[in-house]
């Protein structure tokens, strides 16, 4: 079934007006990190091969009516028998950076520490290893939502035990990959993870009690990446040399209003919560910032209930605080937030959960981002500002930016995407200073788009999943950010 895409059209107040200057032809610092991105049971497929157990999202994706036209990551990409072949796409592209994700399952085939799989662990090192040839550096990805099913059954981030079992895969990967990778995200989008699965219902494990289960969930996710940070500092750290960050994700929320007081005060508070949800207790205190705990009691309180936000004891928070080295930001897409009481007249949103808490964010955004997502390249900018004056002294590195079509060759609107979005990063680097020292493109092919299956395409490089052999075919935006690449930016003649 195809996909009908509405024009990348903006909504009233998304005018092109809060684009600030015209192009800019500069260059970005010499030190750039240019690089793409992908993740595990997106693009591996091999889904049952050479010891690998089962994840959730093996299963989820097998229950009928999880995934559009019941699409499964059962051979995916089959990037687990074309891992040279991809290598070679990459170093074609120029790029010396590349973020990928291990799959837990493949290495601990239940979970169990104790029943390693060396086919699984041979694999990665295999990968790192013609990475290395071609000269290009991996930033690795502990997590990107592909548990072992056998955790799962035990009820997954629900469980308590969690903690202590991603510590000790994390410390499985420090042990076999940690000489050849310089930079760990331990989790990746933890709150849209959260959200998804727990909220919304159209991620694994497919539940919609967010208040509930989500904030529970997100308070084992925290304590999670704060123990791998530690782990990592006190055990690997000074042989390795690498760095720990964590990569988040949120939309830039736009006041509707600019001149408006309260619709200011909402984008704001909605910037805590929807980053610093996490990234208050990481990179600043410790603790979720006042906006998550007021927000969550007002919510539970309307429902007649105590909040459900699990409170960190005072030794928590001593381990949350200062635990990445850097912070990963995955942007897609901008929101208009305005004030509660303009909120309740345009009455309950697609987003109403974290509405609630926030004010009210774009009623108009009906789906999830990857279909209908609003193409906001100034956004890019402005939440590169906030975070440099909210992070300060934190590298900030885009690990995921891209755009979703239906898959065509000549993808004209992934390239005026990735032109604008670059440019706007750049005024945001050169002319306001902001801190971010790396990019990677997502996707580096077209790959398994979660509940969205083949239908949702995000690659430079077309994937033709109708042929058994998995033919990759470069896209115009492949040539494009490439071009970009060798350029360091955008030249004066061009
Ligand atoms: C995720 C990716 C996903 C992308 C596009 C991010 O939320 O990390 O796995 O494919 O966005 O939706």
């Amino acid at each position: 079934m195809a996909t009908n895409f509405p024009p990348p059209t903006l909504p009233a107040g998304f005018s092109r007006d809060r684009q600030q200057g015209d192009f800019l032809k500069e260059s970005f610092p010499d030190d750039f990190a240019w690089g793409s991105a992908t993740s595990s049971y997106q693009i591996e497929g091999a889904h049952d091969a050479d010891g690998k157990g089962p994840s959730v999202w093996d299963t989820f994706s097998h229950e009928p009516g999880r995934v559009e036209c019941n699409h499964n990551g059962d051979v995916a990409c089959d990037h687990y028998n074309h891992l040279e072949e991809d290598v070679q796409l990459i170093k074609n592209l120029g790029l010396k950076h590349y973020r990928f994700s291990i799959s837990w399952c493949r290495i601990l085939p239940t979970g169990d520490p104790s029943n390693v799989n060396q086919k699984g662990i041979d694999f990665y090192n295999r990968l790192l290893d013609c990475l290395a040839e071609a000269g290009i550096s991996a930033m690795v990805t502990i997590y990107h939502w592909d548990m072992p099913q056998a955790l799962g059954d035990k009820g997954g981030w629900m469980n308590a035990e969690i903690v202590d079992l991603f510590k000790e895969f994390a410390r499985i990967c420090f042990e076999q990959f940690g000489g050849k990778v310089k930079q760990w995200l331990t989790l990746n989008e933890p709150m849209v993870f959260a959200l998804l699965g727990y909220g919304f219902g159209m991620h694994h494990p497919g539940q919609r009690d967010f208040f509930g289960k989500g904030c529970r969930v997100i308070h084992h996710l925290i304590l999670a990446h704060a123990k791998v940070y530690h782990l990592y500092e006190a055990s690997f750290k000074e042989k390795q040399n690498g760095r720990v960050g964590i990569a988040l994700c949120s939309t830039w929320n736009e006041p509707r209003n600019p001149n408006s007081e309260e619709d200011r005060q909402a984008a704001e508070r909605a910037m805590r919560v929807a980053m610093g949800w996490f990234a208050w207790p990481i990179f600043k205190t410790g603790d979720y910032p006042e906006e998550v705990k007021t927000g969550v009691a007002a919510v539970c309180e309307k429902n007649g209930i105590k909040s459900t936000l699990p409170e960190f004891t005072k030794e928590e928070m001593r381990l949350n605080k200062g635990t990445a080295d850097f912070l990963g930001w995955n942007y897609y897409t901008t929101s208009l937030v305005w004030s509660p009481s303009e909120a309740e007249k345009v009455g309950p949103t697609p987003f109403s959960q974290v509405a609630q808490i926030t004010g009210s964010v774009d009623p108009e955004w009906k789906r999830g981002k990857c279909m209908f997502f609003h193409v906001v390249p100034w956004g890019i900018r402005n939440m590169a500002n906030w975070l440099t004056k909210t992070f300060p002294s934190v590298d900030i590195y885009i690990t995921e930016n891209g755009y979703s079509d239906e898959g065509q060759l000549d993808d004209s609107d992934r390239v005026d995407f990735f032109r604008n979005h670059l440019n706007e990063l750049l005024k945001a680097i050169r002319l306001d200073g902001a801190r971010v020292k790396g990019y990677y493109a997502w996707s580096l092919m077209d790959n398994f788009e979660w509940s969205n299956g083949y239908n949702v395409r995000f690659g430079m490089h077309h994937v033709d999943f109708t042929d058994p052999k998995r033919r990759r075919t470069k896209k115009a935006s492949a040539d494009f950010y490439k071009h970009l690449v060798q350029s360091n930016g955008f030249k004066e003649n061009e």
